[in-house]
């Protein structure tokens, strides 16, 4: 499995690199915007940010011709990297179905159907997107919507790979995963947080003081003799 950030802003993806649990970065037309007014010349700056691994770039375009354009764009700025994500309706599908032929890695996002799943396994994706806490707040469950998208994969042989996405607290990251996602993405201080836990905490104070008490112990040892 692989944890992804889940951001377009520079700085995140220069902190989650340095995390050294994180494995790439994905972004959407959204988190884009926040951040600049040229999407490309942008994610050039945010594969120098987050180095290696897969870097997810959204077009944005409404018809097959430009959203392929913008692909390809973005694609050949480091054609072993960049996962193209397309949106989970006929134009998206179409498009991923033709770019993957050509051999350029897809992703179908945004999906909330095990049927859309599907599809994206037929059109040669890589990975299918399902928006977990987006389901959560439309009164889906997400979690469920997760594990019928590994379900239905698992009977085509696992080539297309469930990246949960929006996830919100360490615990949906955490249950994406039990209820079968392969691949989970997050924003910075969801993932910053799934290293932490207080009991953990109160263990390195136990052992620290323990220590130093000991520490203490060996000065008159140590001056003696
Ligand atoms: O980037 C995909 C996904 O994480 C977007 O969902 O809820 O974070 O806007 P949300």
């Amino acid at each position: 499995m692989a944890i992804f950030v889940d951001s377009a802003h520079i700085d995140d993806l220069t902190a989650a690199a340095a995390l050294g649990f994180v494995r790439g970065f994905t972004t959407n037309p959204t988190l884009m915007a926040r951040e600049t007014g040229d999407a490309l010349a942008h994610f050039r700056h945010l594969l120098a940010a987050f180095p290696e691994g897969p870097a997810f770039y959204q077009p944005t375009g409404a018809s097959e011709a430009a959203l392929r354009d913008e692909a390809l764009a973005a694609a050949s700025l480091a054609p072993d990297r960049v996962v193209i994500k397309l949106g989970a309706t006929e134009v998206g599908a179409a498009t991923a179905g033709r770019l993957t032929a050509e051999g350029v890695r897809c992703a179908l996002t945004a999906a909330y159907s095990p049927a859309q799943a599907l599809v994206a396994h037929e059109s040669g994706c890589a990975w299918v997107i399902p928006y977990v806490d987006r389901a959560i707040r439309q009164r889906l469950d997400g979690l469920a919507l997760v594990a019928s998208f590994a379900a239905v994969l698992a009977t085509t042989g696992d080539t297309t790979r469930v990246l949960a996405a929006s996830l919100k607290t360490p615990a949906q990251v955490s249950d994406a995963v039990l209820h079968g996602a392969h691949d989970v993405t997050a924003p910075l201080a969801v993932l910053r947080s799934l290293p932490v836990h207080a009991s953990s905490e109160a263990a390195m104070r136990e052992f620290a003081s323990a220590w130093k008490a000991k520490a203490a112990e060996r000065v008159p040892d140590s001056s003696a003799g």
